[in-house]
């Protein structure tokens, strides 16, 4: 059986006009064979110069042991900041301490727990929706996964359901936001500075449209707390509403509660869209590993509705999605840059230079993993011969990791069996996911399967 779709390394040194060609459509086309085994690397562009750390003693160096050298980059914030201002995903240092230690409590482990009931009930209405969908039609996998998890964080983060067509808005305008943000960053890298108002005032309106949505739902909550009327933490939101600053006694502003929120949307429901998009592809891509999950679901489940309790046991479905995070990792590079002059290996970088970490060329470095392309979920319930939390890191690693990976992992399961336990998941005929490196790794061509329901469910 050949292995997942993924861009076929270059043989050759590409011209820069054809680089730039094909990294405007997607960075994973203008990699080499190299790419993926070496140890440093460097892309050298008219606007910028970028060392990629590959060897994983240097990745953990630049994550870990060594992290106050190499902060988050200012590229990235300028870039992210009309979406999402100055929140935790950019910033740095003092600034970004606090914010971590506000968030931190809403992402414990108890705290996860307690948002299970709301997450079940946007996967109940998920069915609902499934059950309207045609038998054996061709089904946007793709709109549904954005949809549900944009969903499910709006019920947590806002105690709000998602209507459709807010849904429908907010999505697009991130689509458009995503697209612009790319289209500029490589008019960037290559010093063209043509048209660059135009893509920039579209890429602020979208980034408005998406900050207006949410600001219509924090806004009467804000006024609440500072009203009196809202005292008592009722969910994420809340929390953020009524934390004090320990060194000021002041609360959050607007403007700053809206930059978290955004954050939280943002890296909540993007990155898990896109990883359970490419889940369900591979599910119906293999279909004897799909009928396993199933077996294993009904034996944990059976018929009845899903419980907090089960999703640990499910051990195959959660290998599964691990398996999916190390071949389509949503967040394909992580950008840092030197703080002051430093040497990574052979490589001297510049104060202020960028450095990039790229889980999409560790978690396929032949090295680091064996039939590194291949869809293999047993691995995950396999001993490994040698750990792989240096190897693996969809969730990026040290005390930048992602906030909410816990949530992912429990919302990830949830939808996976519920999804499962009444479905059987198709390919469609001649269709095939084309993905391209943006902020995460989607398919530029969607991703489209097709439903049965199951007779014995
Ligand atoms: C499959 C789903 C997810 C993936 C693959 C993912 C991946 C990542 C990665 C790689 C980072 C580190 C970026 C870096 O070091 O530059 C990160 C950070 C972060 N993620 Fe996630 N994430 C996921 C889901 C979520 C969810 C559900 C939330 C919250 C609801 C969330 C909130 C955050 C936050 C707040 C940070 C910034 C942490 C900091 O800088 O202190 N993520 N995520």
């Amino acid at each position: 059986m050949s292995c997942p779709v993924h861009p076929k390394p270059l043989k050759n040194k590409a011209s820069l006009l054809f680089t730039f060609f094909i990294k405007r459509k997607s960075w994973l086309n203008g990699l080499f064979e190299r790419s993926y085994t070496m140890k440093t690397g460097k892309v050298k562009l008219p606007g910028i110069e970028i060392v990629v750390a590959n060897e994983l003693s240097l990745v953990k160096d630049i994550m870990v042991n060594k992290v106050d050298k190499y902060p988050k980059n200012k590229l990235l914030h300028e870039l992210l900041e009309p979406l999402l201002g100055d929140s935790i995903f950019t910033t740095n240092g003092c600034q970004w301490r606090k914010q971590r230690n506000l968030l931190t409590p809403a992402f414990a482990s108890t705290s996860i727990g307690k948002v299970f009931v709301l997450m079940k009930q946007a996967t109940d209405d998920m069915r609902e929706r499934l059950s309207k969908v045609e038998a054996g039609s061709r089904f946007d996998m793709e709109s549904e996964m954005t949809f549900i998890t944009a969903d499910i964080i709006f019920r947590t983060i806002m105690t709000t359901k998602l209507s459709s067509e807010e849904a429908q808005k907010i999505t697009s305008a991130f689509t458009r936001f995503q697209e612009q943000s790319l289209k500029i960053s490589m008019l960037r890298m290559f010093k063209i500075p043509l048209v660059f108002s135009y893509k920039e005032h579209k890429r602020i309106q979208a980034a408005k449209i998406i900050r207006g949505a949410l600001e219509k739902v924090i806004r009467p909550r804000y006024e609440a707390v500072n009203n009196g009327e809202e005292t008592q933490a009722v969910d994420i939101l809340s929390s953020l509403l009524l934390t004090r600053d320990p060194d000021t006694g002041e609360r959050f502003s607007f403007k700053e509660i809206v930059d978290q929120v955004s954050m939280l949307f943002l890296a909540g429901h993007e990155t898990s869209a896109s990883a359970l998009s490419w889940l369900f592809y591979l599910l119906a891509e293999y279909p004897e590993i799909q009928e396993e999950a199933y077996q294993e679901i009904k034996t944990v489940v059976g018929d009845r509705e899903i419980e907090a309790t089960d999703l640990k046991k499910l051990k195959l479905v959660n290998a599964i999605f691990r398996e999916t995070l190390r071949l389509y990792p949503p967040v394909g590079f992580m950008m840092r840059e030197a703080a002051e002059k430093v040497t990574l290996r052979d490589k001297i970088i510049q104060a202020g230079q960028s450095v990039v970490i790229s889980p999409w060329l560790i978690h396929r470095n032949k090295y680091n993993w064996e039939k590194p392309h291949d869809f293999n979920p047993k691995r995950f319930l396999e001993k490994q011969k040698t750990p792989i939390k240096s190897r693996y890191l969809p969730f990026g690693m040290g005390q930048r990791v992602c906030i909410g990976a816990s949530f992912a992992m429990q919302e990830a399961v949830l939808i996976i069996t519920s999804v499962l336990q009444h479905y059987r998941v198709e390919e469609v005929e001649g269709f095939k996911p084309q993905p391209v490196g943006r902020l995460t790794i989607r398919s530029e061509n969607g991703i489209y399967v097709k439903l049965f329901k199951r007779e014995d469910t």
